[in-house]
């Protein structure tokens, strides 16, 4: 067993102590690299069962508006494994600016924990309670952006290819919280990323435009086809995201040219790589045959949800 102090890691204080993550643009293009490093640093020492404890007697709340597996899980875990301790916070026990403002559940929560990790629906009540929380404030999804789960993505996809910059990566499906959190992503990265979406499904055009600031903007199709000639990364996700159940059948008609199938599959570059941010919904955004099936790594995607939050919470908490 390596002591802690002698462990490799960041300087102390880390270089992104006490900052937010809310969308994945508060951090330069280097800041993204130092997290991806990290991620794969703490994903070694995981594998090598190597205790690494830096966050000692600190606490992560966990507020939930919405469902989740991978990102109540990974964190909880995630905290566990780094020496610190998570609250998970449900609907019934919390509800951001029902019983009090976002603001006043900010400053409330920070006064007893360490940093704030929140999914809800509308991303200004996020904000808001991160304007007026005085600890990091993590977004674990809101109805615009899902930053860690970018984290993951471009962690699997530097380790199953080498390499971001330059890398063709092509999401195929609804412009949504996953598709703008990937699109600045891999501006930040140098990633090249096409977004192929059903006419009036495209993403925000603020988010592209803050992904064009940041580094290349993404290219935007609506032919399904032509947006995966040459990827080396195809990625989808659901049709109707948690909020949007009551669009569900309507939307089936219109994303079914969408689907990721093999026959879509067999446009993208030989050796493509099938990503899926989970929980997917075969035989709708992708066929059984593709997310089963040898092209695919979602699994492997969403166990890196894990270590890149990992690397997360030691950099906002150092
Ligand atoms: N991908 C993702 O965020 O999964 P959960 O909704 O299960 O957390
Ligand atoms: N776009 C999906 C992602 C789930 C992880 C949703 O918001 O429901």
């Amino acid at each position: 067993m390596i002591p802690a102090e002698q462990q490799e890691g960041p300087a102390s204080p880390s270089p992104l102590a006490g900052r937010d993550c809310l969308t994945l643009a508060e951090f330069a293009p280097g800041e993204v690299r130092l997290i991806l490093d990290e991620a794969q640093k703490l994903k070694m020492l995981r594998r090598s069962r190597i205790p690494f404890r830096p966050l000692f007697g600190k606490t992560l709340a966990m507020v939930f508006q919405k469902p989740s597996n991978r990102t109540r899980v990974s964190f909880e875990v995630g905290m566990y494994h780094l020496g610190g301790h998570a609250l998970p916070l449900s609907p019934q026990e919390l509800q951001i600016g029902k019983r009090e403002t976002p603001s006043d559940t900010g400053r409330v929560l920070a006064r007893y924990i360490d940093a704030i990790m929140v999914r809800t629906f509308d991303h200004e009540e996020l904000e808001e309670l991160a304007a007026a929380a005085d600890v990091p404030v993590i977004n674990g999804l809101s109805d615009s952006h899902h930053p860690c789960q970018a984290l993951a993505d471009l962690l699997t996809v530097r380790e199953e290819l080498g390499e971001l910059e330059g890398v063709k990566i092509t999401y195929v499906g609804d412009g949504n919280n996953v598709a703008h959190s990937l699109a600045l992503g891999c501006s930040l990265t140098g990633a090249e990323l096409t977004i192929s979406h059903p006419p009036d499904h495209g993403p925000d055009s603020k988010v592209i435009e803050l992904a064009a600031r940041l580094g290349d903007a993404p290219t935007i199709t609506e032919d399904p086809q032509e947006g995966v000639v040459g990827a080396r990364v195809v990625y989808t996700d659901v049709w109707a995201s948690m909020g949007q159940e009551a669009e569900a059948e309507e939307r089936k008609k219109k994303f079914m040219p969408y689907q990721v199938n093999e026959e879509l599959m067999s446009q993208a570059a030989p050796g493509a790589i099938f990503l899926h941010c989970l929980p997917a919904h075969r035989g709708e955004e992708v066929t059984a045959g593709v997310i089963d099936g040898p092209q695919s790594r979602v699994f492997d995607q969403a166990e890196n949800r894990l270590h890149a939050q990992k690397a997360l919470l030691y950099l906002l908490l150092g």
